[in-house]
């Protein structure tokens, strides 16, 4: 296997983290570099079992500091870049536009720039993997599934952001012969995911006995992946994609909010000793999302036939596995929820500044 130098960005978070523990396990010959700027989002903890690997670095920094990119690409000579660092949620794009500008779009096009400008216009073996979402393709009706070919119609100041930084990495491909992939997912779920989205902010809340609140009248339909999985489906792009080529990753695995949000208030009940229905009992209908896409459903088939992509957990296991991960990591939610990670961060790196 080649040596490569990867810089992967937003290594800390939900997503990848996995993606950072996978590749680090994985290929040891690889070193493995990851630029987390530390949001709320961003969690070390969540390296833990990598953290100490030789084939291992991690960059605190943030991908709108041109300076610190150019650095570290001239530091580490990164090779590649798979990027994942962004504000991620919808509901927060909702109340803070700009923010999602700032990071999904400037910080997307100030990488490019980085990796343009040292790779140059004969790029030879580098790539840049842009990691994307299904929400830039907009909303669906009760059928239709998004392919690669969708037209992008993105709806929310989330979907708006990443659309745009997926038409920036496309134009450095084609203007600049930048070797560029995109993936685009639907939603993930699994250990490690920030409680402020539906599955761990439900498994938190009945924990809690807290009200759960399902927007509108829980009729939304999402596809469900389970996160292992999306990681998988970005090592196989990674090495056997096509440049230039965009994949769509999806699950088939179709919910609407309130019967994902009941499936999880009986496994919990069963797994917590507690009666039939009790967390049930803790759904509450608030105020809908405003804009709330309808349905996200995709069309996996090309991942499937040309690069011999599938899905390893049903959703059944990965349901399991993530509830059963959030029941026996009660201090990873309460650190969270409570900002001590900061505290775990400042004390690993002791000699950082920021
Ligand atoms: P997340 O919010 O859990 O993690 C994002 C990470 O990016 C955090 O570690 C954060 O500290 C870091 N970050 C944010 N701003 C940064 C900046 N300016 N500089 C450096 N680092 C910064 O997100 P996630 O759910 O893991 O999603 C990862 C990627 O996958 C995103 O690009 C997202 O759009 C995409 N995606 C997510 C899903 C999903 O269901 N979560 C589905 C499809 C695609
Ligand atoms: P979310 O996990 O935020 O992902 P996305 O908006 O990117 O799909 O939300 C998933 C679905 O759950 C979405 O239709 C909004 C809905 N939802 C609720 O009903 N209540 C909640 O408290 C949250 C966070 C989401």
């Amino acid at each position: 296997m080649a040596k490569r130098n990867i810089l992967i960005t937003g290594g800390a978070g939900f997503i990848g983290s996995h993606v950072v523990k996978l590749f680090v396990s994985k290929y040891p010959d690889y070193s493995i570099y990851n630029l987390d700027k530390l949001t709320y989002a961003g969690n070390l903890e969540n390296l833990r079992d990598i953290e100490d690997k030789p084939n291992y670095k991690f960059i605190h920094g943030d991908i709108c500091d041109n300076a610190l990119l150019e650095e570290n690409f001239k530091k580490y000579g990164f090779d590649s870049v798979i990027h994942l660092a962004a504000e991620s949620h919808v509901d927060r794009s909702i109340h803070d536009p700009q923010q999602f500008v700032l990071t999904n779009v400037i910080g997307t096009l100030n990488l490019l720039r980085c990796a343009q400008n040292w790779w140059g216009n004969s790029p030879g073996e580098n790539l840049f993997y842009h990691i994307s979402t299904d929400e830039v393709y907009g909303s669906l009706g009760p059928s239709g599934l998004f392919s690669e070919t969708t037209p992008y119609d993105p709806k929310s100041p989330y979907s708006a952001s990443k659309a745009s930084s997926d038409h920036f990495v496309r134009a450095y491909g084609n203007t600049f012969n930048l070797p560029i992939l995109i993936s685009n997912c639907s939603n993930n779920y699994g250990p490690f995911q920030f409680p402020e989205k539906l599955i761990p902010l439900t498994i938190n809340n009945i924990i809690e006995k807290k009200p759960i609140p399902i927007y509108g009248k829980g009729e939304n339909i999402r596809d469900w992946l389970y996160v292992a999985d999306h990681a998988n489906a970005i090592d196989l792009v990674f090495h056997k994609g096509a440049i230039g080529e965009t994949y769509n990753i999806g699950a088939d695995n179709e919910w609407t909010n309130l019967s994902l949000v009941e499936l999880i208030c009986q496994k919990m009940d069963a797994k917590l000793d507690r009666r039939a229905g009790e967390s049930g009992g803790l759904i509450q209908f608030v105020t809908d999302r405003a804009g709330h896409d309808l349905r996200y459903a995709i069309d996996a088939a090309k991942i499937k036939t040309e690069l011999n992509w599938q899905k390893s957990y049903s959703f059944e296991q990965g349901i399991d596995l993530t509830i059963d991960w959030y029941l026996s990591n009660h201090e990873w939610l309460d650190r969270v929820k409570s900002g001590e990670y900061r505290k775990y961060y400042q004390g690993m790196y002791k000699d950082l500044t920021q």
